[in-house]
């Protein structure tokens, strides 16, 4: 008897030991067998970028990762992530947000505090962990952040006789002009000048704050909560854009979001682009028609007396509150998180790291050089106001592109639209 009990515990002894082993062999042994799915890019190299690492973790871990995809664009993307929480549905465990949706996304996310150390989280911008902390809740983690730029093509600047690329939009649009002219002249009818995001959604709230700060107008609604957007300056700055759509942008640049705009720029078709650092690596790619002709620098200015602005954009990882496995899915986050990805990841597809550490890493300015530029862009890019107006963002950044796309379109003054938006702001605000 005394011997059989023994052998019972001999063997619960050398059970628990092996699983103990194997443990540490294989880690998350415990947790293992999550099927996390993840809302995210699926589309192109970057949506490529991120499978691939989902599934390295996976690898790694013994869990599942479904990318659940999003559309490329960020107005249908908020859209389709507010019906899984407006339902608390548990059906998405992280998801992939934007830097201007924290007030939206706090109430339905885990505080990440609670998976990151504080030295990890002071790892990243300050700036933008500041954005993304809502009364003291860490709703995401920073993963790339974006800063609006112009592109301009290095083989026509010189073939037009311009030394530079043009320091005010006014500038811009005159050599847009000349090269526009002179393109269509010697055989390509469809070349156009400029290409921007026109479209009515958060790719033109983003471009129409750049031309409305660059000429002094603000940033429709300031931090200390006054509501600045009707005023000559930002009046002046529509009404440019305006003078752009038919003459050096083509007239469908209203319907234009970054991947149309990038589509006529990388297929040769365009002196100039305002967008967003992505296309760079693919416009750089060997099978690119313009690979190694051009080059990107800052935003013009709004006159001579204008200021430089790039608006600041930007991706976070969200843990679902809903979700049922919600530390597997942290565990997701921070693996992609990690300076490794976003260092492969800034190399790969020319997006900018959330680590300031990755801006003098040699191996990444090696493939962007102009990286080294990017970190005093980025310090003084303009945040849309999406902090002080928090959970009603989306409600002044729709006034906003709606009119400043009636106003592209030509249905409406820009006297008018600067009303619009100011009595949205408004309400918001009162
Ligand atoms: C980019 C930016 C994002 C912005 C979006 C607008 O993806 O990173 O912040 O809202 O463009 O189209």
């Amino acid at each position: 008897m005394r011997s059989q009990t023994h052998s019972l515990r001999r063997n619960a002894v050398r059970w628990f030991g092996s699983l103990l082993i194997a443990s540490l062999i294989v880690p998350n042994v415990f947790g293992a067998g999550a099927t996390i799915r993840f809302a995210a890019d699926s589309s192109g190299t970057g949506g490529a970028f991120i499978k691939k690492a989902c599934d390295a973790w996976a690898q790694k871990t013994g869990n599942k990762v479904e990318i659940i995809s999003r559309p490329t664009d960020a107005s249908a993307t908020l859209q389709q992530y507010q019906q899984y929480w407006a339902a608390k549905s548990p059906d998405v465990d992280a998801y992939q947000i934007d830097v201007i949706w924290q007030g939206i996304a706090a109430p339905h996310a885990v505080d990440l505090k609670k998976y990151f150390k504080d030295d990890e989280v002071k790892a990243f911008f300050p700036r933008i962990v500041a954005n993304n902390t809502v009364n003291g809740k860490l709703v995401s983690v920073p993963w790339f952040t974006d800063a609006g730029v112009l592109y301009y093509r290095t083989d026509l600047l010189e073939k037009y006789g311009y030394k530079e690329p043009p320091k005010t939009w006014e500038e811009l649009a005159a050599m847009a002009k000349k090269i526009q002219e002179g393109e269509r002249k010697a055989g390509k009818p469809d070349f156009q000048g400029f290409v921007f995001e026109g479209k009515a959604s958060e790719s033109v709230t983003c471009n129409a704050i750049e031309w409305v700060y660059s000429y002094g107008g603000g940033v429709i609604i300031e931090p200390d909560k006054k509501v600045t957007i009707n005023n000559p300056h930002a009046i002046k700055a529509l009404q440019t854009a305006k003078s752009w759509v038919g003459t050096i942008s083509p007239a469908g640049v209203v319907t234009y979001g970054e991947e149309e705009a990038r589509n006529v720029w990388q297929a040769g078709n365009a002196a100039f682009m305002r967008n967003w650092p992505y296309a760079y690596a693919l416009g750089q790619d060997p099978k690119s028609p313009i690979a190694g002709k051009f080059d990107v620098t800052v935003l013009p200015k709004g006159g001579e007396n204008g200021k430089n602005s790039a608006c600041l954009g930007g991706w976070n990882l969200m843990v679902s509150n809903y979700s049922k496995a919600q530390d597997a899915a942290a565990d997701l986050a921070k693996y992609l998180d990690s300076s490794d990805s976003q260092k492969q990841r800034a190399i790969e597809l020319s997006l900018l790291p959330t680590l300031p550490a990755l801006y003098s890493d040699s191996d990444v300015l090696a493939k962007n050089a102009w990286f080294k530029n990017m970190l005093d862009v980025l310090k003084n890019a303009i945040a849309r106001p999406s902090t002080v107006t928090g959970a009603d963002y989306n409600q002044i950044s729709t006034a906003f592109f709606q009119s400043v796309n009636k106003v592209l379109s030509g249905g409406e003054s820009a006297e008018n639209a600067v009303k619009d938006v100011e009595k949205v702001g408004k309400r918001l605000m009162r």
